[in-house]
């Protein structure tokens, strides 16, 4: 069944451009406060930040930004249950910051109690697309909108999967009403890695599916089986990425747009540079007579 939600309601103004919000950067982005769209805020953050300076800070920079909520705890993909008090924690951020839409991941972190500190790809099959059909509808019914999904990148493919990624996140959009955070970093990195052409997987997305947009840098690193790309966001966005994007900004629309950089972090001035590129790009775009 193909579901008609309504509409993510009139969260961030589309053409934006922000950057993550974390531990490395809290402290000048408070002090210099800096013209920014908005900050992404991980909710997980303020549970484990009871007190202190971060906490402070994260607490006053989300007041004077507009923010995101980006999660990545839910765990979407497990058989554990969702973790209610997590998710009414978004809820009243939500209510808190009207302009914020909730994301994660298309993946699983946590078996039984027990949190691994990644995101694990799923097997793709209509079993588990039937499965996370069903927990996106949890989570959407417990936070009051439709949620974001962002693809993540990854290592391994299951010899068990019967579904290509973009399909099976097609198909689980389609059904369950939510929306795709398209990262095209993971996109370009899953896609190099496993030789896959790029620009196919980008544009096989469902048009009107994608809400947002998240860029950041991957390391290369050499394997035993040749180079791989990383997701490590230590590094800047590389030059085949910054392509994907204008072509997915042609493709999509310039949805908001967020700059991830939480590894080897420069000094600000440096990230806004990159924060600055994403402006350029939506304003290129938005200058166009037709913009999506
Ligand atoms: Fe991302």
């Amino acid at each position: 069944m193909i579901r008609t939600l309504s509409p993510l309601p009139t969260r961030l103004p589309r053409a934006t451009a922000g950057l993550n919000l974390c531990h490395e950067n809290a402290e000048a982005l408070w002090r210099e406060r800096p013209p920014l769209d908005f900050l992404q805020v991980h909710p997980e953050h303020l549970l484990a930040e009871v007190g202190g300076t971060y906490r402070d800070q994260l607490d006053d920079l989300r007041r004077a930004y507009p923010i995101t909520l980006h999660g990545f705890g839910l765990s979407l993909g497990s058989c554990a249950p969702l973790d209610h008090d997590y998710l009414a924690l978004v809820r009243r951020l939500l209510q808190e910051h009207p302009e914020a839409v909730f994301s994660d991941h298309v993946s699983w972190s946590s078996l039984s109690h027990h949190h691994f500190h990644d995101l694990l790809p799923l097997v793709l099959s209509e079993e588990t697309l039937d499965y996370m059909v069903e927990r996106v509808e949890q989570v959407q019914e417990a936070i009051g909108q439709p949620l974001l999904l962002e693809n993540i990148s990854s290592y391994t493919r299951y010899r068990q999967s019967t579904l290509g990624e973009v399909d099976f996140i097609n198909a689980l959009t389609a059904r369950s009403g939510a929306f795709v955070l398209l990262d095209l970093n993971n996109l370009w990195a899953n896609a190099i890695n496993f030789g896959d052409d790029p620009e196919t997987e980008l544009l096989s997305y469902r048009r009107d599916s994608v809400r947002g947009f998240h860029l950041a840098g991957c390391t290369r690193e050499q394997g035993d089986a040749g180079d791989v790309y990383i997701d490590y966001h230590g590094e800047a966005v590389h030059e085949p990425v910054w392509e994907l994007y204008r072509t997915a900004l042609r493709a999509f629309g310039p949805w908001p747009t967020l700059l991830e950089w939480e590894n080897n972090v420069p000094p600000l001035q440096r990230t806004l540079q990159e924060v600055g590129r994403i402006r350029s790009c939506l304003d290129a775009l938005t200058a166009m007579p037709s913009t999506p």
